[in-house]
């Protein structure tokens, strides 16, 4: 079957919009109505005017579009598609941590169940984290959660002390400065960016730290014709795109491949795709409660990032 032709038929005749984040394959990248990061497919989900939105993604980012727009039908190619951040911060653990701290706002990473987003002041996502931390005063008491890794990060742009909680994801976590430098040694010109979510050590050596679009931004813009990028391998695909006269080495996560690739991202496939837009299913459905409580510290970070001129 030609799934890419089935797609754009069935996509025509269900009035539906395909999101897709960078890490997605590439056909699924290709095929897709938007393709961007966190807070840009958030945006659009909240916009969406459709009888449904296929989400090509992982799990937390189709919640965050049925909660942003409730009303419409929100099918996932891959139901298990996760997310080791988001699983790494369990709603009953988080709220007896929260509970030792009862003059601290929480501010949490948009990589969270919806459960996290009910319990928390405001969202952020790897390309507003420091903006909107800094939207609170320098005395705000703050808990971050749950990426110890972009919490570290924010702290030290932005001089604060937030209390952290200890997750990570296990893809941008795994890479090491070993690994970096070895690529460095080959391609000495190649610039080094990375990632929020990779570890501090790898955040230092960088020229330049960024969500996924602003990695891509970056690429496009800068005048260096070589990168080492240190994010998930499905990023390249829009940079080559972009800057096609460029040279990029993604950063490997083991001596076994030159890529790194979410395990969670990549489930989806054109035929799950297909699938899900054929069936209607499965999609994502949350009590109106968690939708009403969760909507707020999104909505919120949606504002404020519009008054910034984020997005
Ligand atoms: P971005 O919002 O930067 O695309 O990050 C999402 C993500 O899951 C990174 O691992
Ligand atoms: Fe989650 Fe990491 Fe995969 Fe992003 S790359 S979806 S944070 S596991």
């Amino acid at each position: 079957m030609n799934y890419r032709e089935e797609i754009i038929k069935l996509k025509k005749e269900k009035n539906a919009l395909i999101l897709a984040h960078y890490y997605q394959v590439d056909e699924i990248q290709d095929i897709a109505d938007y393709v961007g990061d966190s807070l840009g497919l958030s945006q659009k989900a909240a916009e969406a005017d459709v009888d449904m939105i296929v989400f090509a993604g992982v799990h937390f980012m189709a919640e965050t579009a049925k909660i942003l727009n409730p009303n419409t039908k929100v099918v996932l190619p891959d139901l298990e598609a996760g997310c080791s951040l988001a699983d790494s911060c369990p709603y009953d653990d988080f709220v007896a941590f929260k509970a030792q701290y009862p003059d601290h706002i929480v501010i949490s990473y948009i990589n969270t169940s919806a459960a996290i987003k009910t319990v928390s002041d405001v969202i952020c996502t790897s390309g507003n984290a420091v903006q909107i931390v800094n939207s609170f005063p320098k005395d705000q008491k703050i808990i971050f959660a749950p990426d110890r890794n972009l919490g570290g990060y924010v702290n030290r742009v932005t001089g604060r002390n937030m209390v952290l909680w200890e997750g990570a994801c296990e893809v941008h976590d795994i890479l090491t400065t070993e690994a970096i430098f070895k690529l460095k040694d080959e391609h000495p010109k190649a610039k080094i960016i990375a990632h929020p979510e990779c570890q501090a050590t790898i955040l230092e050596a960088a020229d330049f730290v960024g969500s996924t679009t602003g990695l891509l931004k970056f690429t496009k813009n800068d005048d260096a014709q070589e990168y080492i990028v240190a994010t998930e391998s499905g990023i390249l695909h829009q940079m080559y795109l972009d800057s096609p006269e460029k040279k990029f080495h993604v950063v490997p996560s083991d001596d076994t491949c030159s890529c790194n690739d979410c395990p969670y991202m990549k489930l989806n496939t054109m035929e799950k795709l297909y699938l899900a837009l054929k069936n209607e299913k499965p999609s994502v459905s949350l009590e109106p409660e968690i939708i009403e409580l969760a909507r707020k510290p999104i909505e919120r970070m949606l504002e404020l990032s519009k008054k910034l001129k984020l997005i």
